[in-house]
């Protein structure tokens, strides 16, 4: 049976995209219904839409047909109701219960398969009554669908654009949609995760650091957050927003980074350590610039003391029921150094992966061996986001068990 969307496209610029998810929904085998809003019809016509579909193209509850009771039946035979673009004023009206037109009682008829991928001005987006209107959806399972960053079609710059059309359309076909809250597997647990590099200071304009991006944190955040989990995330410096949903605290060294994982670790139910924390730090930290010439020999040759291993520390203080990942980024015997890693810092799994130039470090994807005292599966190369959704797989599967 080819898995049935209803997709409800309200009314924002970014409708148009709705028509490339309509096309690669079909592609990836699914049959597709569409809803719209009246103010979507200001953007895309309904007739596109049917032309797509191959079926007409709702709009209102009342409009004369064969079906009486539309909202019901659409809801009734949909596997997952996906609403892409999903404008502020829907947002709200879906997170009050409000159902005044078609798309909104729908929502509400299939709250449990709903997804939502927001677009809007950034300042809209990040205006106290959208944060807490997609906060409320997700605390309700609702899958919300990040949208992304970059230049908007009002000519703002930040976060607010719907999100790629083939993340939206992956997630639509993810069956876990379907999912209730309680039953996803993180529901009603804990999450912290490092991320990124620290940077340990020689002067104020100069140090010691790594290429860490944080995008493998980062997306072992989301991954957590999307299992149901309540997730904290410390990162290191780097140059991606916070995700939604997730709290995050940022630092700079690795000592501000002990303090928050302490803060934050006795609480948790899985820790995961992706950060690539410096191992050493300059022994002085000079409050001025040091000068070519006049510190020509602080320069040259920089006292290093070693930092204090984080993992190893908390790792150290586990309570039982506590779950504890680490990384290995090995340029070499890749998981012969993970397995060392394993019993030296005292972890229940270490990510093993090999890093290099072009490896690793700041790529979108990324494989990767698991190592544990069961033994080690190897992971290919994936994008980070789907790596992340696996170590947490795998995370849960060995969490049940310890
Ligand atoms: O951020 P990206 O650009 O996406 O790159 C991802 C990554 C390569 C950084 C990531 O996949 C990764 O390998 N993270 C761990 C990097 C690292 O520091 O590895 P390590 O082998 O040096 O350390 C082993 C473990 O100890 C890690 O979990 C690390 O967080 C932890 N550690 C290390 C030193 C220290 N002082 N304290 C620690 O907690």
């Amino acid at each position: 049976m080819p898995r049935k969307i209803l997709l409800g496209v309200s009314g924002c610029i970014a409708a148009y995209k709705a028509c490339e998810m309509l096309r690669e929904m079909q592609r990836r085998g699914c049959d597709v219904e569409v809803v719209m809003t009246a103010n979507a019809t200001r953007f895309v016509s309904p007739h596109t839409f049917s032309a797509l579909s191959g079926r007409p193209a709702l709009v209102d509850n009342f409009a004369d047909g064969a079906d009486p009771i539309p909202h019901i039946r659409m809801a009734e035979e949909c596997d997952a109701f996906l609403v892409a673009p999903c404008t502020a004023n829907v947002a709200a009206k879906i997170a009050a219960g409000i159902a005044d037109d078609l798309l909104t009682t729908c929502a509400l008829a299939a709250h449990d398969r709903l997804l939502v991928a927001p677009a809007m001005n950034v300042h809209m987006y990040e205006s106290p009554a959208t944060r807490q209107n997609l906060d409320a959806l997700r605390a309700r399972g609702v899958r919300v669908i990040e949208p992304g960053s970059g230049y908007l079609a009002c000519g703002d710059t930040g976060k607010g654009r719907l999100a790629d059309v083939s993340d939206i359309v992956s997630a639509a076909l993810d069956p876990a949609v379907e999912a209730p809250l309680e039953r996803l597997p993180l529901a009603g647990r804990k999450v912290m995760v490092t991320a990124g590099p620290t940077v340990e200071w020689l002067d104020p304009v100069r140090y010691v650091s790594n290429p860490s991006s944080g995008k493998m944190g980062f997306a072992v955040a989301k991954a957590a957050r999307d299992a149901g989990a309540d997730v904290t995330l410390v990162s290191g410096p780097v140059s991606l927003d916070d995700p939604d949903g997730v709290k995050v605290v940022r630092v700079n060294t690795a000592s501000e980074m002990l303090e928050a994982c302490e803060e934050h670790f006795d609480g948790c139910d899985i820790a995961v350590f992706a950060a690539a924390v410096s191992d050493y730090r300059p022994r002085m930290r000079s409050e001025r610039k040091l000068k070519k010439g006049v510190d020509g020999e602080s320069l040259a040759c920089i006292e290093m003391v070693e930092n204090p291993d984080i993992l190893a520390t908390l790792a150290s203080r586990k309570a039982p029921g506590q779950f504890v990942v680490g990384f290995a980024a090995e340029t070499d015997h890749v998981v012969e150094h993970a397995r060392e890693k394993l019993q030296s810092k005292g972890a229940d799994m270490v990510v093993a992966n090999q890093v290099g130039e072009h490896k690793g470090f700041r790529e979108d994807g990324n494989a990767a061996f698991l190592v544990s005292d069961r033994g080690s599966l190897e992971l290919p190369y994936m994008p980070k986001d789907e790596l992340a959704a696996k170590i947490l797989e795998v995370a849960c599967d060995n969490f049940k068990v310890c």
